[in-house]
């Protein structure tokens, strides 16, 4: 005892179903039950409280790219949609492929962040793993099995080599398994004809025959059930391939070009069958400017935001009784938790006291009311249950609307020397 208390939230309804009061301090999970005084309190009568989400499928921009998003934009979209801890992607310019580079996004993002973050080292010809390593990444990639933007396929003998490397290090490996046909494509279907189903399942098959016996693969951002089922690792899935077929928009819309693509509708529907094996929701976000989507389709760069959306269109899911609230929970918080080996939000004592709470209710997803620079969605128009309150590190983060005093904090990851 004697753990200075910041906050409670009063009528939680844990997973069980009984009603509790989460007692918060020193950034935990000090006891679920009855309560005392606390410096803030917080009513969830009337919402649902999750533990918070991690997104482990971030693109937040920055550096020379800070006209598509920067790390205060970006997470806030993020903690405007339940999320409390993201993670960064190395695909920046120049990409973190150094410790030097790494270094200096770290110190970026320590300045502008205002939820946790980690960031992931970069794998290419050449990258000092070892380095970045030691250097605090979380985990390596996405790594490109593929070419996608602002990054080259890397060849399976690096590829090879350092899945060597991170299993001696025990660091989590994270996938962009694709193989695509030549061509620009000129619209939504011939960008799905150009990046096959079928070869996005085989080139998962050819990265699991490189993986050696106890490494760490994750598979980023799965688009069909095939290649769900061809995976030897751990699954992510996004919300843009759960939510969108390419049959929904006219064919030249730019806003809906994403690598791996935008599938039929049929696809779309296998995907939500394997729903059980995935692992993982992240959101994939990678915002570009509608001037940059305003060209022709082939010259269009691929990416979606959705960090803000991500959770949101989950949850109008669940109110509408298609999947489960432990489900969301799972794929969302508990299971990249695990996956990157950093502490879980909860509701047990000694949990990360992160949680969103929604309102049983849905709204139109609207552009012009998300954060991202991004001022376009490809899910505009569909329902979407956003967070009343956020909570982070035990102390309320966002509450309708408002943003009150929050920092970000650096997740390094197990091999870090300060
Ligand atoms: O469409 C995509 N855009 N897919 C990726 O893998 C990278 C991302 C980006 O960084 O823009």
């Amino acid at each position: 005892m004697g753990d200075h208390v910041s906050c409670v939230i009063r009528n939680v309804t844990l997973p069980g179903g009984r009603v509790a009061d989460l007692t918060l301090g020193g950034g935990r999970v000090l006891h679920a039950g009855a309560s005392g005084r606390a410096d803030e309190v917080i009513d969830a009568a009337g919402l649902v409280c999750i533990p918070a989400a991690v997104d482990m499928h971030t693109h937040l921009r920055g550096g020379s790219q800070r006209h598509k998003e920067d790390w205060r934009s970006g997470t806030t979209s993020a903690l405007f949609g339940g999320v409390t801890v993201v993670v960064d992607q190395p695909n920046t310019v120049p990409p973190l492929t150094t410790p030097g580079v790494f270094a200096a996004r770290v110190r970026e993002a320590e300045e502008e962040a205002i939820c946790a973050f980690g960031i992931n080292g970069g794998v290419v010809p050449g990258a000092d793993l070892a380095g970045l390593w030691r250097a605090g990444a979380l985990a390596f990639g996405e790594i490109f099995a593929g070419p996608s933007s602002y990054g080259a396929a890397v060849p399976p003998d690096t590829l090879r080599d350092a899945f060597m490397v991170l299993q001696h290090f025990g660091a989590l490996a994270t996938v962009h398994a694709e193989d695509p046909l030549p061509g620009a494509p000129v619209d939504l279907h011939d960008h799905d004809r150009l990046r096959p189903a079928l070869t996005e399942a085989q080139a998962v098959g050819a990265v699991c025959d490189l993986l050696p016996r106890g490494g760490r693969v994750h598979f980023c951002h799965m688009s069909t059930a095939a290649a769900v089922d061809a995976a030897c690792g751990t699954v992510e899935v996004t919300p843009h391939h759960l939510f969108l077929s390419w049959e929904r928009f006219d064919r030249g819309d730019t806003t809906a070009r994403v690598n791996p693509p935008i599938r039929t509708e049929r696809e779309r529907k296998e995907l939500w069958s394997r729903w059980g094996r995935i692992d993982v929701v992240a959101s994939d976000h990678a915002p570009h400017t509608s001037e940059e989507k305003g060209v022709p389709f082939s010259d269009a760069p691929s990416g979606i935001p959705g960090v803000e959306t991500m959770l949101p269109l989950l949850m109008a899911e669940v109110f509408s009784g298609r999947i489960t609230l432990r489900s969301v929970i799972e794929k969302t918080s508990y299971n990249p938790a695990r996956i990157l080996r950093i502490p879980k939000a909860g509701f047990e004592p000694g949990d990360r006291a992160d949680f969103a709470l929604y309102p049983e209710e849905t709204v139109a997803i609207d552009p012009d009311a998300l954060h991202t620079k991004s001022r376009w969605t490809p899910f505009e128009g569909m329902a979407a249950a956003f967070p009343e309150i956020v909570v982070m590190g035990g102390r309320c983060a966002a509450e309708g609307g408002e943003i009150l005093s929050c920092r970000g904090r650096w997740i390094p990851g197990k091999g870090y020397i300060p």
